[in-house]
């Protein structure tokens, strides 16, 4: 176990804290504040031990100044504010003396926000490349780092790990938290264990699915992943997301091939098109045609996936089902969930998509657990190991090192 937040000295200490505060932002305003709001533990404990709190993360990818407009946390800053009972600062700088001399006026219990650390990544990739210079900045401004980005914990980046190597760190309460709730439920799951996963891209996932599959006994698949595989076993998708690269297609055949009794695929599907706003129907996959874009599941896989629920002790989910922001193809991701609520399996929801799905639907307190992680959650499953943590000492009991 890596060290605890809880057994560090924090009093009256200047402390930084990574952050996951990647939250959806439209027109301005936070979508879902979710991972916001599972950040204050560790915040509000900050500011009960009277320490001066000094607030790191990313928000989206940043390649071009024009990314910088479109990605400043000033709006985390604000909601912050709303959030907890104390005097919240946000620097729009992520490093010159104006900052430095922020941190050095800060008092006991003030929260200070810095702008996005991708900022750092144009031109220079220095937050993402890990940069010793930035880590050491950085580590500069505070006297003890705390890893509570759970959602970033797979990144070996200046702000999740170069901090580490050059002030004392630990762990905060939502990793920790992260870290227990996918142990109990999906690395040591009881089994049935099925695994539902959705989303758009197959491309990167595609290595993961192969070595989740040996740990699970069904993989039930939707979304673009869901479609790939049709498309590789010869069914029309028409204009449907998936997969054009060769060498992805020659791989899903073989994960196909060799996992024939685990794999389930769509057996119908909700089909639209983009030419025609009033077009939408329910179809088999074997009558998709080629002008034909699948947006969701239809009944008869609801039923045929609800048959698998019901014969799990665990069950993790990441992706959705379907496109469910758009009222006419949200059906699947609400009757996939209702399922999933009404089973007697630990049900586990991970990945920004799938958890934000189920806060719309009101699904959150039904399950186990839901993750703030995505990428991290799925690398962890497979790994049992986050690069981010590896620079974080292990915690010491009565002279004993606990691993
Ligand atoms: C996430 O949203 O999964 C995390 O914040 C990681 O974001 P990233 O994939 O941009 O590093």
């Amino acid at each position: 176990m890596k060290q605890l937040l809880q057994d560090m000295d924090v009093d009256n200490k200047k402390v930084i804290v990574r952050c996951d505060f990647n939250v959806s932002i439209k027109d301005g305003n936070i979508i879902d504040d979710f991972k916001i709001v599972k950040s204050l533990k560790t915040i509000n404990y900050l500011i009960e031990h009277n320490c001066k709190i000094i607030l790191l993360s990313h928000l989206g990818k940043i390649k071009s100044e024009e990314d910088k407009l479109n990605n400043s946390l000033e709006v985390v800053a604000r909601r912050l504010k709303e959030l907890i009972n104390t005097n919240v600062i946000f620097s729009k700088q992520t490093r010159n003396l104006g900052l430095e001399e922020l941190v050095l006026n800060l008092k006991s219990k003030d929260v200070l926000l810095l702008e996005n650390t991708r900022f750092e990544d144009f031109p220079d990739n220095l937050e993402s490349g890990c940069d010793a210079q930035l880590s050491s900045y950085w580590a500069g401004l505070g006297d003890i780092f705390v890893m509570d980005a759970f959602g970033s914990c797979h990144r070996k980046h200046a702000s999740t790990y170069g901090i580490a190597k050059y002030i004392p760190s630990c762990i905060g309460f939502l990793v920790q938290e992260e870290l227990e709730n996918i142990d109990k439920y999906v690395i040591n799951a009881e089994h049935p264990f099925c695994m539902l996963l959705g989303g758009a891209k197959i491309d990167d996932k595609l290595e993961l699915i192969n070595k989740l599959l040996p740990k699970c006994d069904k993989v039930l698949l939707t979304g673009g992943l869901a479609n790939t595989c049709l498309s590789v076993l010869n069914f029309d998708i028409g204009k449907s997301l998936s997969s054009n690269n060769q060498q992805v297609l020659d791989d899903v055949k073989n994960m196909l091939l060799n996992n024939k009794d685990k794999i389930m695929l769509p057996y119908d599907v909700i089909v639209g098109s983009s030419y025609d706003d009033s077009y939408i129907e329910v179809k088999s996959i074997n009558e998709v045609n080629l002008n034909d874009e699948i947006k969701d599941i239809g009944p008869k896989t609801i039923e045929e996936y609800k048959k698998v629920f019901n014969t799990c002790k665990s069950i993790f989910v990441n992706g959705t089902v379907g496109v469910y922001e758009d009222n006419r193809y949200a059906n699947g991701t609400k009757e996939i969930f209702n399922s999933l609520a009404t089973s007697m399996a630990n049900v586990i929801v991970g990945g920004g998509d799938a958890a934000g799905a189920c806060r719309k639907f009101n699904y959150a307190d039904k399950f186990a657990y839901v993750s703030t992680g995505g990428g991290a959650t799925l690398d962890y499953i497979v790994n049992e190991n986050l690069v981010a943590l590896d620079i974080i000492p292990n915690q010491v009991k009565d002279g004993i090192e606990i691993i």
